[in-house]
């Protein structure tokens, strides 16, 4: 079974529900506390085991390869003023010279579309898919959660979890089979089904990891659902042929692409950080009261 050493971050999104944020600064640059959203998801690929990190960028998103990269004056101003702290932790989010790759998606066609804009990086070898804009909060990681899965079974791994059954139709919907260690077979995909087709609570949380043949299919470039080259279109043709298993996550997400899911998440990593959380808690506290909730 081949190791998963590549992890894709697709960052192509146009952010429209961030505007005017938006506007010249990617919405994965937005920060959760003091680190950027993207940032979120390369700490937990790395803790997963990856090795290569491929980017599937477009216009506007140039300060994200900045933020991978080393910024020299920056770094020799912390030195001279002796920010030893503040040194170490740039140098530990910084990708090894060579294990950083950006490829250009030029318009975007769907999530689909990004993904196979990565192909050529990929190769022939099966890899991790990781939505930036989902902030996991859990331990281990959410993608180390999915690798134990894949190690044991191999084939294509999907991370889950509830939503409200009522809301079944905003997410892709998954219906289970037999148990596979910590997660099961999946005998089903549905894109955004309506309560009564629905399988299943249980939605893809935006962790993935596929075996290279997905690429093919995405190569069809098939319109699906507003005429977007869909991903789930492509994964439910390749449950055809390969098998598909499903973990439901121990741990927390939030839709950092959304307004609501990014402020829960800025209160919750900030509730979580001992530098700041005594101060924020009773700063929120405050707010909480003056409106009335407290
Ligand atoms: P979203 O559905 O959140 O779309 O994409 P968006 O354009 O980024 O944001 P809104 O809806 O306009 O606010 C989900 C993920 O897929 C990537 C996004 O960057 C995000 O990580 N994506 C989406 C692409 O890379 N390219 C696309 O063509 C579409």
């Amino acid at each position: 079974m081949k190791k998963i050493r590549k992890a894709v971050f697709p960052v192509a999104g146009l952010g429209t529900r961030f505007l005017p944020a938006t506007k010249a600064v990617p919405k994965e640059m937005l920060t959760v506390v003091d680190k950027p959203v993207i940032e979120y998801a390369v700490e937990e690929a790395r803790a997963a085991g990856i090795e290569h990190f491929v980017f599937v960028t477009g216009r506007n998103k140039g300060v994200i390869e900045d933020h991978f990269d080393i910024q020299v004056e920056l770094q020799s101003t912390l030195k001279a003023r002796g920010k030893t702290a503040e040194l170490e932790a740039l140098s530990a989010s910084l990708p090894v010279a060579g294990t950083a790759t950006f490829t250009r998606q030029q318009e975007p066609l769907g999530l689909g579309h990004a993904v196979w804009c990565a192909r050529d990086i990929v190769g022939d070898e099966p890899f991790a898919l990781l939505l930036p804009d989902m902030v996991m909060k859990g331990e281990p990681g959410c993608l180390a959660q999915m690798m134990e899965i894949y190690d044991a079974y191999g084939g294509n791994v999907l991370s889950l979890e509830a939503c409200d059954p009522e809301h079944v139709s905003r997410y892709g919907i998954v219906g289970l089979g037999e148990p596979a260690g910590k997660g099961h077979r999946l005998t089903e995909m549905i894109e955004k089904p309506s309560v009564d087709a629905a399988p299943s609570n249980l939605f893809i949380n935006g962790r993935y990891i596929l075996q290279p043949e997905i690429m093919g299919l995405l190569a069809r470039h098939e319109r699906g659902a507003g005429n977007e080259i869909q991903l789930t279109d492509a994964m439910i043709k390749l449950a055809e042929s390969q098998a598909f298993y499903g973990v439901k996550f121990n741990g927390k997400s939030f839709d950092c692409g959304n307004k609501v899911g990014f402020l829960e998440a800025n209160v919750a990593f900030a509730l979580d950080r001992s530098d700041i959380a005594a101060e924020f808690r009773d700063v929120v506290t405050a707010l909480l009261a003056e409106n009335g909730a407290g």
